[in-house]
């Protein structure tokens, strides 16, 4: 029997066209020609000023940390479960993460616990729309002007998604997407930068760039400063461009396999899917599962048993205070009690098979492994309660 992926890309015939066309005759005057049209497309979907093609969603971070002239010395605030990409950034500029709590419905950055972190340091908070789901931005944004903190939204895992209307990558002053090989829009590799703030593209530019400007018959290769080789392949845009262009419909088939598994495991106490607030339009990129803990099953035995049931669980993200890349971060011996949200939620948090192209059957046969595996009887879970978009 074959695995049930995880995750996994929707390649169609635009896909194959628009690269060939971009391996036949992307070069020469025409070498940035899909990278332009990304950018473009992006623009309009976002409404931003300024738009920087990068070659990952790592990079952009990073250039946006720079671009907001951020390092040794300053504090940013991001939270403790996410993508560790999302963090490492942070301490490429010499500048201090500090692990902030999540919130229990929408596993995105709690603006109560993000308030509480603040110190005269913090000179940013980076909010992540966790597996497609919104964070809620207004109660952060407003936290956030008062005390001077720039906000990066790392809406890597949301293209596609939207709050009161405003689509993800804009609610913050830059925002970050990604196009690697699991993301909803695809290109291998790749990213992108957007804001409206004029210095910080244009440093981020520079950067990416070994700190070279556009050139000029004075200026060819000349370093200002000692920068980066973050630009990206005319090649991946071209395959990233004819994936946005199908963004609806590629929105649609993850809304349909959402909706398939709220069916199969609607009724059943004690397992909360991702939760869809009503500003908030998720992308449900990943449809995670937070199976209560009187089931008594920990996100590692699950994985196990599904494997053997050909089924690929990933395991919801530990907390990033909890891995030892983070322990020279970790000020607190009791993480546990800062992030308590954090740490109670991810053991019993897995991530189910999200590939846009699952069928109901495969989804259906997850949720009866499931069901089985957990020997579904309410009774033994009284105290629990479903909490589903
Ligand atoms: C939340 C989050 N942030 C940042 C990144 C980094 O993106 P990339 O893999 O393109 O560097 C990812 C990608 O996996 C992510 O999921």
């Amino acid at each position: 029997m074959k695995t049930i992926p995880s995750a996994g890309p929707d390649i169609t015939e635009a896909e194959i066209k628009l690269v060939n066309q971009a391996i036949r005759s992307g070069w020469y005057e025409r070498r940035n020609l899909h990278l332009d049209l990304l950018t473009a497309a992006i623009q309009r979907h976002t409404d931003k000023r300024y738009c920087l093609p990068t070659s990952s969603g790592t990079a952009a971070i990073h250039l946006a940390l720079l671009g907001l002239n951020i390092g040794p010395g300053d504090e940013v605030i991001v939270p403790d479960i996410t993508w560790t990409a999302s963090a490492a950034p942070i301490h490429y500029v010499g500048a201090t993460p500090v692990f902030c709590d999540i919130d229990e419905r929408s596993w995105c950055l709690s603006p109560a616990s993000f308030e509480e972190r603040i110190t005269k340091k913090t000179k940013a908070v980076i909010v992540v729309n966790l597996y497609g789901n919104m964070v809620d931005i207004e109660p952060i944004r407003s936290i956030a002007r008062r005390r001077g903190i720039a906000i990066i939204e790392d809406a890597a895992e949301s293209i596609g998604g939207e709050y009161r209307g405003r689509p993800a990558g804009t609610l913050g002053d830059v925002g970050i997407f990604s196009f690697n090989a699991t993301k909803l829009v695809i290109a291998g590799q790749g990213g992108m930068l957007v804001t409206d703030n004029k210095k910080v593209y244009e440093r981020a530019k520079k950067l990416a760039h070994h700190g070279m400007r556009k050139y000029t018959i004075e200026a060819t290769f000349w370093s200002e400063e000692i920068g980066f080789n973050y630009q990206w392949t005319n090649l991946q845009a071209a395959l990233a461009l004819a994936q946005f262009r199908r963004l609806r419909e590629l929105l649609a088939k993850k809304k349909r396999a959402f909706g398939w598994y709220r069916a199969a495991l609607e009724g059943i106490p004690g397992i909360q899917l991702n939760d869809q607030p009503r500003n908030a339009t998720n992308t449900y990129w990943i449809v995670s599962a937070i199976i209560d803990s009187a089931y008594g099953w920990k996100k590692e035995q699950l994985m196990k048993k599904f494997r053997s049931c050909h089924i690929d669980l990933r395991p919801f993200f530990y907390p990033l205070s909890s891995m030892p890349a983070w322990k020279p971060y970790v000020r607190s011996k009791n993480m546990r009690q800062q992030n308590p949200v954090a740490y109670r939620i991810s053991p019993y948090g897995i991530c189910l098979p999200s590939a846009t192209g699952i069928t109901k059957a495969e989804v259906d046969y997850v949720c009866d492994c499931l069901k089985k595996t957990l020997r579904v009887k309410p009774t033994l879970c009284p105290v629990v309660k479903l909490q589903m978009g």
